[in-house]
C-alpha cells in the first residue's frame, strides 16, 4: 500500500461530550469492536485516552461503506465524522464518551492488523509469554495502559518534589567497575583492554556517595540498577529506583524527607492521603511481632512468644527446641464464619510454615470455659488459662504454634500469618500502609563462607554504642539502616553511611576484605574518603515495586513497558542471543562451551 497523506487526529478518542454536539471532528486509532447491525456499523475507535462510537450509517456513501465492513479488530484508522447525541436510550453511563458518538462521513484505514494472538481488552489471560512476545500489543490493554500512566505521574510527581526541595537530579554511569554489593554483576567486556570489563551498576550506591564529596549535598536519580539474580514476583534484573543521598543529615533527616515526599506524591498522583509520618518499629520487633521484616500492617495478627509457658509443659518437642536455645511462638487463628480449621487446612497452613524451615506446626483449639481441645491440647494441662490469656483467645479461635531456632520460628509463622490473613480476607483493599523498619544488625554470617558480610552492604554506619566491640562481636552490632516497607514489602532501603577512612577499612576487614584487596575493590571510594568527605546518608526506593503496589499488581512485570520474564528472556526480541564470532573476536572472547545448536 502506498503511504498516502491521511487526517490528522482533531480530537482523541477519549475527548467528546454531549457538549462538542454538531462539531466536525477527525479520529485516529484502533478499531477496538466493529459490529454490524442491520446494515449499521458500530466502531469502537480506541487510542491511549479512551475509546469513541463510530457510527457509519445508511446513508454513507457506498465506498465508506465497503471499507467499515472490511474493518477487522485493532486496524489502525482515522475516521472523520459529526458529533452527535446518542438518543436517551443509548447513553452509556460507563462510557466517559458515553453521551455521544460520531457519524462518519469518511474513513481511511492507515494500517491493517492480522490475527490476533490475543483479545485487546482492560486485562488479557492470555499467557505471560504470549504477552510478552507480542508486547506492543499487551501494551495497548486498557490495563497496562493505566499501569504505564501511573507510573510516569509516579516519577514525574517524585522530580517536582525533590527538585522543589532543592534535589539536584544527576545521572552516574552505566558502566562502571565491578564492586561486590551483594547481587552478582552483569559484566560488559571492554573491547579496548583485552580481558577487562566493566560491570552494570546494581545501584549508583558508591557513585551517590562520591556525589556527596563532590559537594552536590541533596541528589537525586531515576536510576536503573541491573543484577544478576533470579527474576521473582517483585524482582527483575534491571529495575530502576529513586536513588537519593544528603549531606549533613541524621537518620531523622532521612526518614522525615520520604514521608514528605510520599505524602505529597500519594495525594498528587493517587489521591491518597497518608499519615503525615509513619510507624516505626525496630527490626527485632518486626521479626518478634510479625515474624518477618517486612511486614504488612494491614492487618494485625501478632505472634506471641510462649517460650515462658512452654518451658512448664510436658511437651518435647517445646522442651527439646527451648534446651537448644531456640524459641516457640504462637499466633491466634481467630474464630470465623469464612473458614473452618479442618486438618486438612490446618495442614495447608503448616506447609506454608515448613517452606520456612519449620519441622511441624502444632495446634489447640479454645473451647469454652477455657477449655483447650484437639491437637496438643494434652500436652498443655494446667497452662490453659494463661495461654488463653497471653495469646487473648476466645472460644472457637485456634491457637498455632512452631517450635524452632528464633529466625525459623518467626519466618514460619510469619508465613502462617500471612496464609491466614489472606484466606481470611482480612486484607483490605486500597490501603497503602507504610512503617518503616529501624536498628537492623549490620552483619549476618554466612554459614556457607564461613564469615561475617554485610547485611545490608558495606557502606553502612555502626550505631555509636558499637563502635568499640564491633570485631569481638559482630553478631549484636545494630547498624543506622533502615527500610521502607508498604504494605508486606520491602520497597526502601537506606543508611546512614561510613564516611571514615578508618572506620571503612574496620568493616571490610570484618566482612573478609583485608586492606589490599580493600583497596584494589574500593580504593577509589576510599581515596575520596581521604578528602574532606561530610556526613552523608541516602535511599534508595524502588519504582518498579512501588507502582506494582501501588496499582495493586503482584507482578512487577505489570508495570515494566518491556520486562524479562522468569527465565530472564524477553520473548520479544529473544534476547539474550548469541553474537557472531566477529563480535566476540573484538572482544577478545571464546565461549567455552559453544551451544549454538541448543
Ligand atoms: P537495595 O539493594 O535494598 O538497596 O535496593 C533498594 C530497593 O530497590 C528495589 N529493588 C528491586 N526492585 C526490583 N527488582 C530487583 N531485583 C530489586 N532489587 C532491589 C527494592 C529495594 O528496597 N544502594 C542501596 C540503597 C541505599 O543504601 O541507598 C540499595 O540498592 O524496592
Amino acid at each position: 500500500m502506498a503511504f498516502m497523506e491521511y487526517k490528522q487526529r482533531t480530537v482523541t478518542c477519549g475527548q467528546l461530550r454531549g457538549s462538542d454536539e454538531g462539531k466536525q471532528v477527525v479520529l485516529n486509532g484502533w478499531v477496538h469492536r466493529n459490529r454490524n447491525h442491520g446494515g449499521i456499523h458500530f466502531i469502537n475507535v480506541r487510542d491511549r485516552y479512551g475509546i469513541t462510537q463510530v457510527v457509519v450509517g445508511e446513508q454513507v456513501a457506498e465506498s465508506v461503506r465497503s471499507i467499515a465492513e472490511a474493518l477487522r479488530i485493532e486496524f489502525c484508522i482515522a475516521v472523520e465524522g459529526t458529533v452527535r447525541r446518542r438518543p436517551e436510550s443509548m447513553v452509556n453511563p460507563d462510557m466517559e464518551t458515553g453521551e455521544i458518538e460520531v457519524d462518519a462521513s469518511s474513513l481511511h484505514i492507515l494500517s491493517r492488523c492480522e490475527p490476533l494472538p490475543f483479545m485487546i481488552d482492560e486485562e488479557t489471560d492470555a499467557k505471560e509469554d504470549l504477552r510478552l512476545r507480542y508486547r506492543y500489543l499487551d501494551l495497548r490493554s486498557g490495563g497496562m495502559q493505566k499501569r504505564i500512566r501511573l507510573r510516569h505521574e509516579f516519577v514525574r510527581a517524585i522530580r517536582e518534589h525533590l527538585s522543589a526541595k532543592g534535589f539536584y537530579e544527576i545521572e552516574t554511569p552505566t558502566l562502571i567497575k565491578s564492586t561486590p554489593e551483594g547481587a552478582r554483576d552483569f559484566l560488559v567486556p571492554s573491547r579496548l583492554y583485552p580481558g577487562k570489563f566493566y560491570a552494570l551498576p546494581q545501584s549508583p550506591q558508591l557513585l551517590k556517595q562520591i556525589l556527596m564529596v563532590g559537594g552536590f549535598d541533596k541528589y537525586f536519580q531515576i536510576a536503573r540498577c541491573y543484577r544478576d539474580e533470579d527474576a521473582r514476583g517483585d524482582r527483575q534484573l534491571e529495575f530502576t529506583q529513586l536513588d537519593l543521598e544528603m549531606s549533613f543529615v541524621s537518620r531523622e533527616d532521612v526518614l522525615l524527607t520520604m514521608e514528605d515526599l510520599f505524602n505529597d506524591v500519594f495525594a498528587s498522583v493517587m489521591n491518597y492521603k497518608l499519615p503525615a509520618h509513619f510507624k516505626r518499629l525496630s527490626w527485632i520487633d518486626a521479626m518478634n511481632t510479625y515474624g518477618v521484616d517486612k511486614p504488612d500492617l494491614r492487618y494485625d495478627l501478632p505472634l506471641v512468644d510462649v517460650g515462658d509457658i512452654a518451658k512448664k509443659t510436658q511437651f518435647g518437642a517445646f522442651q527439646s527446641v527451648l534446651a537448644s536455645g531456640g524459641s516457640v511462638k504462637a499466633i491466634k487463628a481467630p474464630a470465623t464464619e469464612a473458614l473452618s480449621y479442618s486438618r486438612k487446612y490446618i495442614g495447608e497452613l503448616e506447609e506454608a510454615a515448613k517452606v520456612y524451615g519449620a519441622t511441624g506446626l502444632a495446634f489447640v483449639k479454645v473451647g469454652k470455659d477455657n477449655i483447650l481441645e484437639t491437637g496438643i491440647a494434652k500436652f498443655l494441662v494446667g497452662h490453659e488459662a494463661e495461654l488463653i490469656s497471653v495469646t487473648e483467645a476466645h472460644e472457637g479461635d485456634m491457637l498455632l504454634f512452631v517450635a524452632a531456632s528464633w529466625k525459623k520460628c518467626c519466618n514460619s509463622l510469619g508465613a502462617v500469618r500471612a496464609k491466614l490473613a489472606r484466606d481470611l480476607n482480612l486484607i483490605p483493599k486500597g490501603t497503602f500502609e507504610f512503617c518503616w523498619i529501624i536498628d537492623f544488625p549490620l552483619f549476618e554470617f554466612n554459614e556457607d563462607a564461613g564469615h561475617w558480610e554485610a547485611a545490608h552492604h558495606m557502606f553502612s554506619m555502626p550505631q555509636s554504642q558499637y563502635i568499640d566491640t564491633l570485631e569481638s562481636d559482630p553478631g549484636s552490632v545494630k547498624g543506622d539502616l533502615y527500610d521502607l516497607v508498604l504494605n508486606g514489602y520491602e520497597v526502601a532501603s537506606g543508611s546512614i553511611r561510613i564516611h571514615d577512612v578508618e572506620l571503612q577499612k574496620r568493616i571490610f576487614r570484618i566482612c573478609n576484605f583485608d586492606d589490599e584487596e580493600a583497596e584494589q575493590r574500593f580504593g577509589f571510594l576510599l581515596n575520596a574518603f581521604r578528602y574532606g568527605p561530610p556526613p552523608h546518608g541516602g535511599i534508595a526506593p524502588g519504582i518498579d515495586r512501588m507502582v506494582m503496589i501501588m496499582s495493586e499488581q503482584t507482578s512487577i512485570k505489570e508495570v515494566i513497558a518491556f520486562p524479562k520474564n522468569t527465565a530472564a528472556i524477553s520473548p520479544m526480541d529473544d534476547s539474550p542471543s548469541f553474537v557472531d564470532d566477529k563480535q566476540l573476536d573484538e572482544l577478545h572472547l571464546i565461549i567455552k562451551q559453544p551451544e549454538k545448536n541448543s
